[in-house]
This record gives C-alpha cells, structure tokens and sequence, in this order.
C-alpha cells in the first residue's frame, strides 16, 4: 500500500508540472458552458473532456488531472476510455470523491461537505477505473463573523476522515480546504481564516493517522476578497500566503498545489511565479487549477469540432505557463509569445 501511495504522489510531484481539474459537477459545468453558448449535454461535456485530454503534449505540463464521476466512464473520439488516454499521456487520472455542499445546520452563513457515507466502496470502483488519487473540496465563506468555529471543526473533521479511507484503499487524497474569495473582507481577514482552517485541518490529519508523506494539499490564496477596494500584487500575494503555510503545513507533506478560484488565468500565473522566486521551501509549491487553465481554451471552443486545434493551443499555452511559474521562471512577456 505505501509502496502504491508513494508511486503516485511521485507521479504527480514532477518538477514543472502541476494538475489540472476537470471535474466540475453537473450544475458548474453547465453554467461554464452557459458562457460560452454551450448547452450541458452528456455529449459536449465528453466532447470537451476528450478535447482537452487529448492536447498533444499535454503531459510535459501536466502531472495529473482530477476527473469527475461521469468522465471516468466515457471515451474518447476514437473511443479509448478516457483514464486511459490520460495515462497514455503520461498524466495519472484522479477522481473527485465529494457529494457537494450543503447548509450547516444551525450555523447560518456556514457549509459542510457531504459525502463519506459509502466512500470506500465508491473508492474501489473509482480505482478499477483507472483513478489513483482522489479530492475532496471544503468550502469557508468569509465575513467578519464567518467561518464559525463549528464549520472550521466539522469540515477538518470530514477532510480527515476522507483523506484516511483513502489511503487505506491505496488512493492519495487531495485535501481541498478552500478559503473563498467572495466578499469584502481584506487580505488580513483571508490571511486570519486561512491560518485557522489549516491549523484544525493538519490537527485532524494527525487525529486520523493519515501520513502527511503520502497526500497533497490543495489550498486557496492569501487574497483580498474579491469586492475589497484594493487588490493585492503577485508579490504581496506570495508574502502573505507563504507566511501562512509556513506556520501550518508540516513539512513532511510533499506538494502544495493551489486552486485558482477566481483569479483571472494571468493572476493565478503571476501569484504562483512570485511564491516560488521567493527560495527554498519545505515543499513543492504548483498548481491545480480549473478555471485558470481552461477558461481561454474554453473560448476558443464554443462548442465547435473545427475550433478544437486552436482550444488545445490555448489549454497548453496556459499549462506551460504555469510549469514556468511553479519553477519561479515565468515572466508576464511569455503571454504574448504563442
Ligand atoms: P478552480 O481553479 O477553478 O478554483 O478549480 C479548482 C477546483 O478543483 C475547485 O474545486
């Protein structure tokens, strides 16, 4: 088992690489696809998939890619299934394992992620299809009263519980505690809640014996929130974020990759660069973004076969520029050139 574990958190570590996430629910794809004048049909969404796994090259960028349920089971245009595609270019097929969110009870403003009834047998299909590490997303909205201590506490309690039955099935859990950017709140008011989010959940990680060696963590930004009159510098970012995970993330745990939610594709670049010029760190520091590394490849789409070259180009423009920014080399002057 541990053999199996450190085989795939190898495979996803690779310098100047970092993992793309596919797997937005039914409910978010279609208001992606919404966007750009796409109806949500099985069809487009294995379309889309396919188009994107199947960017020659992609692996040179990309070390994994997070898979929603649907996707495991469908095919690509020449009908090889998709896990299998995505091995063949070199990137290690994973799975999103969460049911969503709903309201914490009693706790108005506050949510919990559902899903861990039933998650090890769910686990062991996963994996006869192909996946070899999982994610789990917890949300924290941020107001001057919120997250509640409740919700801190619940949610570390789930993120734990899922990351353990996980690594009992040979699975390397992504732990996804997600601070949200929604809001007014400052840099300082994010950089508060983040530290107290990761503190519980690196507490219940150790309640439930999962080894840190053997996991990755996919955290949000030290950011403003978006409504908030000042916005912050890729270098402001990478001060407050780093001074963060410093204080709370163990050492032992092999690799940070970011969510973008809700940079701009640029800023999630930028903000990325910036932290790792900034010297040695205990971990390696990359990125796992949705929206930031689909988004321009998704409006060069629109949902037609004939732009599928071009969306493909735009999907590794934005992979290669974040390998640069995950080995601190990129610059702003790299967008331009194709
Ligand atoms: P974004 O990068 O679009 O936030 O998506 C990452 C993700 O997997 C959210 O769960």
């Amino acid at each position: 088992m541990t053999t199996e574990l450190q085989a795939t958190v190898d495979a996803l570590v690779q310098q100047g690489k970092g993992i793309l996430a596919a797997d937005e629910s039914g409910p978010t794809i279609a208001k992606r696809f919404k966007a750009i004048g796409v109806e949500s049909t099985e069809e487009n969404r294995r379309a889309w998939r396919s188009l994107i796994l199947a960017a020659p090259g992609l692996g040179q960028y990309i070390s994994g890619v997070i898979l929603y349920e649907e996707t495991l089971a469908q095919n690509g245009d020449d009908g090889e299934p998709l896990p299998q595609l995505a091995a063949r270019q070199g990137i290690v097929p994973g799975i999103k394992v969460d049911a969503g969110k709903c309201p914490l009870a009693l706790a108005p403003g506050d949510e919990i992620t559902l899903g861990l009834d039933g998650l090890a047998q769910r686990l062991d299909g996963y994996k006869q299809q192909g996946a070899r590490f999982a994610k789990w997303r917890a949300v924290y909205n941020v107001s001057d009263v919120l997250p509640s201590r409740a919700a801190i506490e619940a949610n570390a309690e789930a993120l734990a519980r899922y990351a353990a039955v996980c690594q009992a099935q040979g699975v390397v859990p992504i732990v996804e505690p997600e601070v949200l950017i929604d809001g007014d709140h400052s840099m300082a008011r994010c950089a508060e809640v983040t530290q107290a989010v990761l503190h519980e959940v690196f507490h219940a990680l150790r309640r439930h014996q999962v080894a840190l060696e053997h996991m990755l963590l996919k955290p949000s930004m030290v950011v403003p929130g978006k409504a908030h009159a000042q916005q912050a510098a890729p270098a402001e970012v990478a001060a407050h974020t780093l001074r963060v995970l410093r204080r709370t993330v163990p050492a032992a745990v092999p690799g940070i990759n970011f969510l973008s939610g809700g940079q701009s594709p640029v800023e999630a670049t930028a903000n990325l660069d910036a932290m790792n010029r900034l010297g040695a760190l205990p971990w390696s520091l990359s990125f796992s973004y949705g929206r930031a590394l689909q988004d321009t490849a998704m409006q060069a789409w629109r949902g037609q076969s004939a732009n599928a070259r071009r969306a493909q180009e735009a999907l590794l423009q934005r992979a290669r520029l974040n390998g640069a920014a995950s080995c601190g080399q990129y610059s702003a002057s790299m967008e331009s050139a194709g």
